[in-house]
């Protein structure tokens, strides 16, 4: 076949992606107490249209406590199932793969959106009326100064956190999703289990590495078994936190290997944010593929599906990607909010279609006649 690995379609459980392009998740701090607006269709719905294999849907809060702001996506109620449906439902109907990305926030709760000013709620955000509420942790150590102090979690509340995920996916599946992400990366609340820079808990949720993982590792339990068989299981990490003493490559291949033998099926290797200095690593200015190499080590260490993400917008690098075998499936965030027509502009620079066929026909009978 010579038909690029890209564009090869790839079969996860019983899913076939059409392509190996997808859309990572990507806030857009336009929900309403946790429901989608009609932005969130325009803006995802462009994807679908624009041809990725996966849709990834935006972190999705599986409590009210566990959004980043007062605009993120939730799904802690059925009623948000309800309203999150119609979207599922376009993304399939126009040939993506619809799959959420479920997560808490941890202590990064209760901050401004971030063209606000991406730190802590100010006297004027709380006038304006985002309310602050308390951010929830491992520890109850803040970010940093300025930021809230989060409550500590106690064996309780990991029950009920355990329970919220578990349900957020039976939830999600009932909405018409075929795939779930569990956002263990970025700083958030499992990632801060995850990192010694985070986690200063003495019991069984801390300490050494098992006692970091014990959380994350629980929840990838309840969600594998919430989630029907034939629907893949995504697990994004922050491969490294990148700050002396923090969480290290090492780790990370332990975690993917403990995260596959409960039955996960792929690794989405981002990293970084557990950075005092900003709420997110995705601003820093880094070069080209920068995470491939945590993809790459993790799927030839641990034998393991990766998708490689972080500054890939060439489709010939994306193809190189998957030829060498550091990845499977190839995210594209910032590119595809550039330009969502990416999928089908990659083909083209591989000349796959050029009767604009595999186009919407609502638009590709029209561009096949534009000459
Ligand atoms: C993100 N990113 C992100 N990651 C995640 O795991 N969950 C999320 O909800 C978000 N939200 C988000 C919003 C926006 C506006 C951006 C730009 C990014 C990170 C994103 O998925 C991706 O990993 C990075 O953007 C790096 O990939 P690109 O953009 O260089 O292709």
């Amino acid at each position: 076949d010579k038909t690029p690995l890209l564009f090869q379609p790839i079969q996860l459980r019983g899913i076939t992606l059409p392509n190996r392009i997808v859309v990572p998740p990507m806030c857009m701090y336009s929900a309403e107490e946790g429901f989608p607006t009609d932005f969130h269709m325009a803006h995802l719905g462009k994807f679908a249209i624009g041809g990725a294999g996966m849709v990834i849907l935006e972190v999705t809060a599986v409590t009210r406590d566990g959004r980043i702001t007062h605009g993120d996506l939730g799904i802690w109620d059925d009623e948000h199932a309800k309203k999150l449906a119609p979207l599922a439902a376009f993304l399939k109907s126009e040939g993506s793969v619809p799959a959420i990305q479920i997560g808490h926030s941890g202590r990064k709760g209760s901050m401004q959106r971030p063209w606000k000013g991406n730190g802590p709620l100010t006297p004027e955000d709380i006038a304006g009326g985002d309310t602050p509420w308390q951010p929830e942790a491992p520890s109850a150590v803040p970010l940093a100064d300025g930021w809230l102090t989060p409550r500590e979690l106690d064996l309780d509340d990991m029950k009920r956190l355990r329970g919220a995920f578990a349900d957020a996916t039976k939830r999600a599946v009932d909405a018409g999703f075929e795939s779930v992400e569990i956002h263990c990366a970025h700083g958030y609340l499992l990632q801060t289990f995850l990192s010694p820079l985070g986690n200063f808990r003495t019991d069984a949720y801390g300490g050494d590495l098992q006692g970091r993982m014990r959380l994350s590792l629980e929840i990838a339990e309840d969600v594998r078994e919430a989630l029907p068989d034939n629907l893949p299981l995504f697990v994004r990490i922050s491969a490294v936190d990148a700050i002396e003493g923090g969480w290290e490559m090492e780790d990370s291949l332990v975690f993917a290997k403990e995260l596959k033998d409960r039955g996960v099926d792929v690794i989405d290797c981002s990293s970084g944010g557990q950075t005092p200095k900003g709420a997110t690593n995705f601003k820093l200015n880094r070069s080209p593929g920068y995470q491939v190499p945590y993809a790459a080590e993790i799927r030839r260490d641990v034998g393991i599906m990766t998708q490689a993400v972080g500054l890939i917008t060439d489709p010939h690098h994306a193809e190189e990607i998957l030829q060498a075998g550091d990845a499977d499936l190839i995210a594209i965030g910032r590119e595809a909010l550039y330009n969502p027509f990416w999928p089908r502009h990659a083909a083209d620079a591989f000349r796959l279609d050029e009767d604009f066929e595999t186009w919407p026909p609502q638009y590709g009978w029209w561009l096949d006649k534009r000459a």
